[in-house]
């Protein structure tokens, strides 16, 4: 494994230090510097190849980001150009062309007036920063006691203390201090947890919870409602039609920051730059973003503000107030170039509206599983879906049993040229955004046999 693109490596030794010297998110410390995660070697489109030069389907994009496939030369030319023209400056007291010009093209595509952006390093800092903005305006306008963040059960909003408090996957809370009196959690939006009720009734009880859960902290205290518009790492959670407006509508009545995470959603994986209006018909206060802005080239997020409430807290409502939030690499040059180029592809490529097209076909192809041995619900909005699988699939509870049927399709399809997001007894699709329909059908066909083969394997009995 030698003359294949960036491989400069030896697996052997990259196991051995692996073993020995990393520690990986999600990583089982029973077994560290045991195992070994697949090793790699590159990407090229919608494939990466690993060691032993196998080319497997990257389903899940990575982690929800790898939009416009690996191997594009625009992006390694415009880091190269970029990282030999300026490598860093100082975001703090300087600043630099991509940035700007970034800045500008990211409000040109945003929803209603959040025409003002704002740079991180990923996902979770560009949950934090917003939610530190919200924190920003209130106390900017005297306002000390609206501090309560209104969050999901399922939400996944990042790996920082705030927004690992914010997140409502009770697996990423064991072991570390989560707490926080300011957050309440209210329902994960999903009807399958709502036996007996119709989709308009459903959404009547989501609603009627989160104006009661307002009532009862006090409209007062309550600065934020944090959520994404489908709940992806929930596991493709996506609520029921108008639930993100009639939210909105109360917050608005009550003076609370919406903040929509479109870490995973924005940048085409629902056919739109930006999901939150065009596809689940809301306007945000606060968008953030990371992920697909670079197509995961190199790491970078942030978040968009409206102009409503920057006008709150700036020029002469400031108060002499400095938003103080940010990083050594805020703003990174070579990041932003990144993602103008990333966005250049986009465009060029027209990938926008090839995934407008592709998502029927996406859809047709993971519906056509139901009433496959232990399938128990589908869901898929764009180039993003899931297969929920369960033992007993008259029920709506999940046991590790289901996990356990959810981690043997995982592994068939890896067996059979496909990667699926592990999550639990949900096996996740999100692919990069260029996938064709023939490429489509070869990936559902895949998790079609690998859901067959666990369903075989069941026969015998999955150990508790
Ligand atoms: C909706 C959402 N928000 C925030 C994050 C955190 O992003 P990052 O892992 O880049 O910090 C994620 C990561 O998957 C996410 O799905």
């Amino acid at each position: 494994m030698s003359d294949t693109p960036g491989a400069q490596w030896n697996a052997g030794e990259t196991e051995a230090d692996a073993k020995l010297h990393l520690l990986s998110p999600s990583e089982e410390m029973a077994k560290l510097g045991q195992g070994m995660r697949p090793l790699i070697a590159y990407g090229e489109g919608i494939h990466v190849v690993d060691a032993h030069g196998r080319r497997i389907i990257d389903g899940p994009a990575g982690m929800w980001c790898t939009q416009i496939g690996y191997g594009r030369r625009e992006i390694a030319d415009a880091v190269s150009a970029q990282a030999l023209k300026l490598s860093y400056n100082s975001p703090w007291y300087t600043t630099n062309s991509p940035s700007a010009e970034l800045a500008r093209r990211i409000a040109e595509v945003t929803p209603g007036d959040l025409n003002r952006v704002f740079f991180t390093t990923g996902g979770s800092t560009a949950v934090d920063s917003a939610l530190r903005f919200t924190e920003f305006y209130n106390n900017v306008l005297g306002r000390p006691e609206k501090k309560h963040i209104i969050v999901r059960r399922e939400g996944y909003h990042g790996s920082t203390s705030l927004t690992a408090s914010c997140s409502g996957r009770s697996f990423n809370w064991q072991n570390f201090d989560i707490a926080s009196p300011r957050i309440t959690f209210i329902s994960c939006p999903n009807i399958r947890l709502a036996p007996g009720l119709t989709e308009a009734q459903f959404l009547d009880q989501l609603v009627r919870e989160f104006e009661d859960t307002v009532a009862k902290i006090g409209p007062d205290k309550v600065a934020t409602f944090l959520a994404e518009p489908l709940q992806a790492s929930g596991g493709v959670i996506i609520p029921p039609k108008g639930y993100h407006a009639r939210i909105k509508a109360i917050c608005e009545k009550h003076d609370i920051i919406y903040i929509s995470d479109e870490v995973v959603t924005a940048f085409g994986r629902c056919g739109e730059w930006f999901a939150s209006e065009k596809v689940f018909g809301v306007v945000p206060d606060i968008i953030t973003f990371a992920k697909g802005v670079t197509s995961g080239y190199v790491p970078l997020g942030g978040f968009a503000v409206s102009e409503r409430l920057i006008a709150k807290v700036s020029g002469e409502n400031a108060k002499g107030s400095y938003y103080s939030n940010g990083y050594t690499y805020s703003s990174h040059p070579v990041s932003c170039a990144a993602a103008l180029a990333n966005m250049d592809v986009i465009e060029k490529d027209g990938i926008l509206k090839h995934v407008r097209d592709v998502a029927v076909h996406f859809a047709e192809g993971l519906r056509s599983l139901k009433g496959l041995p232990h399938v128990a619900d589908i869901r898929v909005a764009g180039l993003v879906g899931c297969v929920e699988c369960l033992v007993d699939t008259s029920s709506p509870e999940v046991t590790d049993r289901d996990k356990k049927v959810g981690g043997r399709i995982d592994t068939h399809c890896f067996d059979l040229g496909l990667l699926v997001r592990p999550l639990g007894n949900v096996c996740v699709l999100s692919p990069p955004l260029i996938i064709t329909k023939a490429e489509i059908d070869q990936m559902i066909g895949i998790l079609r046999q690998g859901i067959l083969k666990a369903a075989a394997d069941l026969k015998e009995p999955v150990a508790a």
